[in-house]
């Protein structure tokens, strides 16, 4: 039986900063409220990369760092919510683009919670035997979907990219427990993209809605009360201690969220990795993007046993409990 071991992480963010200061500048707020409310100080924006062009920046390096070659890939999933294109898939341009001519290759939308159900369902393929080697990217160009005169979402969204090489092992535990939810009922109140239904066969007089709205308070007390639940499920699924786990990398949404988060699990902070102050909330990237800066900085050591957990859009959450 194999196991899902991760291999290699990468992230790219795109190089234009846009710093709490310069947003001040166009909409009604300033760097204190930001930064009390949520954490951020700044965020990178994309100035025409897309979430293909950034992927393939992520392959690359994972591709460099593994030693693996693109041939020796059997799959790619890409989770996010701003595709290139609907169709081709962002999966398939990445493939093309390194020569993974030996994969499949789809995309996987479920927001903020994109990579912790993507890592999920490449875990599955590497157990049945059926994959090797699994290139799992979250990726986001949220910047295309951020309404950037409206103060209470543009100051939280961002772009960015970040991937990892699932490997088919028998030697590491893998992927011990997860805990995976939808709760569709809620959906509505975190919308963004709305396809626009008009045709010469139907006028449409709705109102477009392009941007992201958002109950903000809603998707607070919904993260709240749900993700440290989801933590101590897959906790007692496998049958450890809270003080066994090395690192909780929590969807990077507001740091006030993961300050709660560890409150209300009775666990030190210090536990969970934040980078919000320098990413924003990159939707599905933000957590291969914290897995890249935590090996970056060295805090990811063979054996630790780690926590992933997503929150948002669909409305969607889910944990996974993986020893590296
Ligand atoms: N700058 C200054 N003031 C702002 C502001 C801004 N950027 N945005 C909102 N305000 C004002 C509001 O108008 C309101 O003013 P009022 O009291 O005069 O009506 C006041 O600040 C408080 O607004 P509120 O919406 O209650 O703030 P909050 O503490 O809930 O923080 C969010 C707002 C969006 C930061 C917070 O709700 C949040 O992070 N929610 C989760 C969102 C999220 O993570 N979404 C993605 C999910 S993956």
């Amino acid at each position: 039986m194999y196991n899902t071991k991760i291999v290699a992480f990468e992230s790219y963010l795109p190089p234009r900063v846009v710093t709490n200061e310069e947003l001040s500048g166009m909409v009604d707020t300033n760097d204190e409220w930001i930064r009390t409310r949520t954490g951020v100080s700044e965020r990178h924006v994309s100035v025409g990369e897309t979430v293909s062009e950034m992927c393939v920046k992520v392959a690359d390096g994972l591709l460099s760092k593994s030693g693996i070659s693109a041939e020796e890939i059997d799959l790619i999933i890409v989770a996010t919510i701003t595709p290139d294109f609907a169709t081709p898939n962002t999966a398939c341009l990445i493939q093309k683009a390194i020569g993974a001519k030996n994969a499949f290759a789809f995309d996987m939308s479920a927001a903020c919670s994109g990579f912790i159900y993507a890592l999920s369902v490449a875990d599955k393929y590497i157990k049945s035997g059926m994959c090797k080697n699994v290139m799992v990217f979250g990726a986001e160009v949220l910047s295309a979907m951020t309404d950037w005169s409206d103060r209470s979402s543009c100051i939280l969204f961002a772009d960015g990219a970040g991937g990892v090489i699932a490997q088919a092992s028998e030697q590491c535990a893998g992927l011990i427990a997860e805990d995976l939810h939808s709760k569709g009922e809620d959906g509505l109140k975190l919308t963004g993209g709305a396809i626009c239904i008009d045709t010469p066969f139907f006028d449409n007089d709705k109102e477009k809605q392009p941007y992201f709205k958002m109950d903000g308070r809603a998707i607070f007390s919904f993260a709240t009360r749900n993700v440290p639940r989801s933590i101590e499920c897959i906790i007692e699924k496998a049958g450890i201690a809270k003080t066994d786990i090395a690192h909780i990398v929590p969807h990077q949404a507001n740091s006030r969220i993961v300050e709660a988060m560890a409150k209300k699990l009775d666990m030190p902070i210090e536990k969970f990795f934040i980078n919000i102050q320098k990413t924003g909330n990159t939707s599905a990237a933000s957590i291969p993007i914290a897995l890249a800066d935590m090996y970056g900085e060295g805090r990811l050591k063979t054996g630790d046993k780690i926590i992933l957990t997503g929150f948002g859009g669909g409305l969607t959450w889910g944990s996974i409990l993986l020893e590296l």
